[in-house]
Order: structure tokens, then C-alpha cells, then sequence
């Protein structure tokens, strides 16, 4: 009897493990299919290949591993210090509670995780349609919408929003456009050609949009702190001057943004304005004089901006700010002393994309101050009149800017958006 009891497990575990042996195989053929699947649909069916097997062998080494690369191949780290980032969320939600009126059809560009398409459909738009060019992405908002129970609401397009059609996506163009495409340095992720082409093209003449403006700053800044991150003397003994002329933009993450404790020398000066409602792609190109209102040294320009979501409420990445974002200063070739009156010309230039930046260092002037040393560094947007933008097109490529936090690969569609 005993015996017998034995026998009939032992069967029992061998035909368990047998079982576990086929899951096993089938989860290593799956996985084998999903390092030749093409990534040309944004890794889709990689994604379910890999699902699946690891649904079969969920502790299958390389399943894990091929997700994890997959996942970070195609989803911006970002996403998630972004989605955390409490300040620009209570502003958008602000903002959009503000301008989605009740019956709006609304066009959400970007849904990333769906915030701020849920957020419209809160705020009472009759319909959202939100568009997501990363196709892993629009997937799993989908599942997001429909957890938080308004897929009935809100439409989910998988697709870029330079490839909607009215008639086709959206049943007619919208009364309101959101969208929250902006990096480090405003341009970087495409705003300006998206929302041209968005309120152009898909939405009604008089719609609101979310943001409505933005404008790009740059102030003198001193940091000891970020010349010793960027420019390190000496490495063990070594002298590294010879590296530093490779660093002239440093990118400072959240975190070294933090360590660095950039201190404004003088007041942000406006560099150039955007119209959200109404975007215009040219070029432009501006000279300004940027000046220290207190003593220290000049170590770089930091560039920032702020940007109007609705009246009154607004997100900046300024040298006073948290979230997120990354931060850019362009480094000087050699620190300046910095006393009131000093005064520094700085060329800027800015296309779609990209906004480059050249100081004429060795023009320092010192002129006699007869302004408000208060040290005001931040202007609202609103106070910002708008410039004589002199636009120009000469055919210079300047450099890409930089990520909104670092650290992530550009998503498939966008040229160079993140370092
Ligand atoms: C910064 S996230 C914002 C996500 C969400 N709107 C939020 O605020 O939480 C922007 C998202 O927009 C997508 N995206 C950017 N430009 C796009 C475009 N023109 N069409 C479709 N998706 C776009 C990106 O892939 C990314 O997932």
C-alpha cells in the first residue's frame, strides 16, 4: 500500500516535471522567435512573444532580460520621474480643468501613460482622442483608460500626430489641443512642428490650446560645483585641460542639478517667445546682452523655460524649480568675474528643434548700473513682452537639445531628442 502510495507520486512528480520540461521548451521556442521578430511595429510583437513565454517559464532568464532591453528600447525612462513629477501634473490638471469645457472634443497629443487625456475626459470633454507615435506606449494606456473606466471616453491612437485625418481618427477637428512635448530646452521634442501641423490641420480656427505659450530664458550663473562635474582639472594626478573643449553644454540631470546649486548671478532675459495657439516654425535668431547684478563669477548661461499651461498657471525648469526636467547651461571658456554692470552678449539662434547658443566671452563689458539690483531672476510669462525677432535662415545646423531628464534613447520617429 505504501509502496504503491510512493509509486503513484513519484509518476505524479515526473509527469509535473515533464510538464514543467514541455512549458520550458516552449518557452525557449517563443523566446528564439522573439530575437527575429522585425521591431518595425515598435516591438509589438515582441513584447506578446515574450509575454507569452514567460507566462509559460516566468522566471525564464532571457525572456526577462530581452523585456527589460525591450522595454527600455522603446518606453523613455523619463516617463516615470515625469509621471512623479507632482508640480506639472497639479498644473495641467489646473489648466485643463480650466480650459476643457464640458462637450469638447479634445485632441491630446503624446498620451504617454493617458494623465492628461483622463484628465480632459474629467474635465468633460464629450470625446478625447489621444495620439501615442510609440506603439508599446498606446498600448498599455489603453489599459491605464480602461481601468480607470473611460474607455467609452477616450480613444486611444496608436499612431504620430502628423498621421491623423479628420474623418478617420477624429469625427471633426477639436476645440481644444493638449499636449506636453516639451524637453529640456522647449523644442527638443518637436512642439513647434507638431502644433503647427495640429492646429493647422486638426482643429477648429478659434481652439484653445494647452500650453499656451512658452518662452525660453537665459541668465549668468556661478557654480564651482558644475565646473568640477564638467570640467575636471586633474584625475589622479593627471591634468585634463586639454578634454574641456568638448564641454561646452552640460546637460545636469535632476540630481546634479541639485549638487550644482546654480546661483543667478543677474536677471533671466527672454530669448524667444512661443505662440502655442498660433506656432511658427522659422528660424530665429537673437542677439542679447545678459548682465550680473550682484558680485561672484560667471561659470555659464543657463537657459530654462517657462511656459504658460492657462492664465495664471504655468511650468518652468528655471534655476528656482524642481521636477523632472534636465537642465542646460552653456559653459564659458574661462570664468568671469562677475560685478554689478558686468555685462555679456550672447548669440542665440533656435530652428524647429533645436535652440544653439555662443557667448562673446572676451566682449565682457562693465557698464554702470543704474537699475533694480534686487537680483529678480523670474519674470511670469506674462510679464514677457514679445520680441523683434530678427529670423533668419542660414542654413547652420546647430546642435540637438537636451533631454528632459538624460538617460533615455530617442523614441523611433524623433531625430536626436534626447542625449
Ligand atoms: C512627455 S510625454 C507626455 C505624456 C502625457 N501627455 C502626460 O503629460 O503625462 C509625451 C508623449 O508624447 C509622445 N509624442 C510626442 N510627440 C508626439 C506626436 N507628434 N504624436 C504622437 N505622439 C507623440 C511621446 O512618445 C511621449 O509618449
Amino acid at each position: 500500500m505504501a509502496k504503491d502510495l510512493a509509486l503513484t507520486s513519484l509518476a505524479k512528480h515526473q509527469g509535473l516535471q515533464a510538464f514543467a520540461y514541455l512549458r520550458l521548451q516552449e518557452a525557449d521556442r517563443l523566446v528564439q522567435r522573439a530575437t527575429l521578430e522585425p521591431l518595425t511595429d515598435g516591438g509589438l510583437r515582441t513584447a506578446q512573444l515574450l509575454a507569452d513565454a514567460l507566462a509559460l517559464a516566468p522566471h525564464h532568464h532571457q525572456a526577462q532580460i530581452l523585456q527589460q532591453r525591450l522595454y527600455q528600447m522603446f518606453v523613455p525612462r523619463w516617463h516615470f520621474p515625469m509621471l512623479a513629477d507632482s508640480a506639472r501634473n497639479r498644473a495641467y490638471a489646473a489648466a485643463i480643468a480650466a480650459k476643457v469645457k464640458p462637450g469638447d472634443i479634445v485632441l491630446d497629443i503624446g498620451c504617454g501613460a493617458g494623465l492628461t487625456a483622463m484628465l480632459a475626459a474629467r474635465a468633460g470633454a464629450k470625446h478625447v482622442y489621444t495620439c501615442e507615435q510609440q506603439p508599446l506606449i498606446a498600448q498599455a494606456a489603453t489599459r491605464v483608460i480602461a481601468e480607470n473606466g473611460l474607455a467609452d471616453r477616450i480613444t486611444v491612437i496608436p499612431k504620430m500626430s502628423h498621421n491623423l485625418v479628420i474623418g478617420v481618427d477624429l469625427p471633426e477637428p477639436a476645440d481644444a489641443v493638449i499636449s506636453e512635448i516639451v524637453d529640456t530646452l522647449l523644442l527638443g521634442e518637436g512642439a513647434l512642428d507638431t502644433l503647427f501641423h495640429a492646429m493647422h490641420r486638426l482643429a477648429k480656427p478659434e481652439a484653445r490650446t494647452i500650453p499656451e505659450q512658452g518662452v525660453l530664458k537665459a541668465q549668468l550663473v556661478e557654480s564651482d560645483a558644475l565646473m568640477r562635474l564638467w570640467r575636471p582639472h586633474q584625475a589622479e594626478g593627471f591634468d585634463l585641460s586639454a578634454f574641456h573643449h568638448f564641454a561646452t553644454i552640460a546637460q545636469i540631470t535632476p540630481n546634479d542639478f541639485a549638487t550644482c546649486g546654480l546661483k543667478p548671478l543677474g536677471p533671466a532675459k527672454p530669448l524667444f517667445s512661443f505662440d502655442f495657439t498660433r506656432p511658427d516654425t522659422k528660424p530665429a535668431h537673437r542677439i542679447e546682452v545678459l548682465s550680473s547684478t550682484t558680485t561672484g563669477t560667471i561659470h555659464a548661461v543657463f537657459v530654462f523655460f517657462e511656459m504658460r499651461l492657462a492664465p495664471g498657471i504655468r511650468v518652468t525648469n528655471s534655476v528656482q524649480a524642481d521636477g523632472h526636467w534636465g537642465r542646460t547651461a552653456f559653459l564659458l571658456d574661462h570664468p568671469i568675474r562677475a560685478q554689478p554692470g558686468v555685462q555679456l552678449s550672447v548669440c542665440a539662434h533656435h530652428d524647429a528643434a533645436h535652440l544653439s547658443l555662443s557667448v562673446a566671452q572676451e566682449e565682457a563689458i562693465t557698464v554702470s548700473v543704474t537699475a533694480d539690483l534686487s537680483g529678480r531672476v523670474d519674470d511670469p510669462v506674462a510679464d514677457i513682452p514679445e520680441h523683434a525677432e530678427q529670423t533668419v535662415d542660414h542654413g547652420f545646423a546647430p546642435p540637438s537639445s537636451w533631454p528632459r531628464a538624460k538617460s533615455a534613447p530617442p523614441p523611433a520617429g524623433h531625430a536626436e531628442r534626447r542625449a
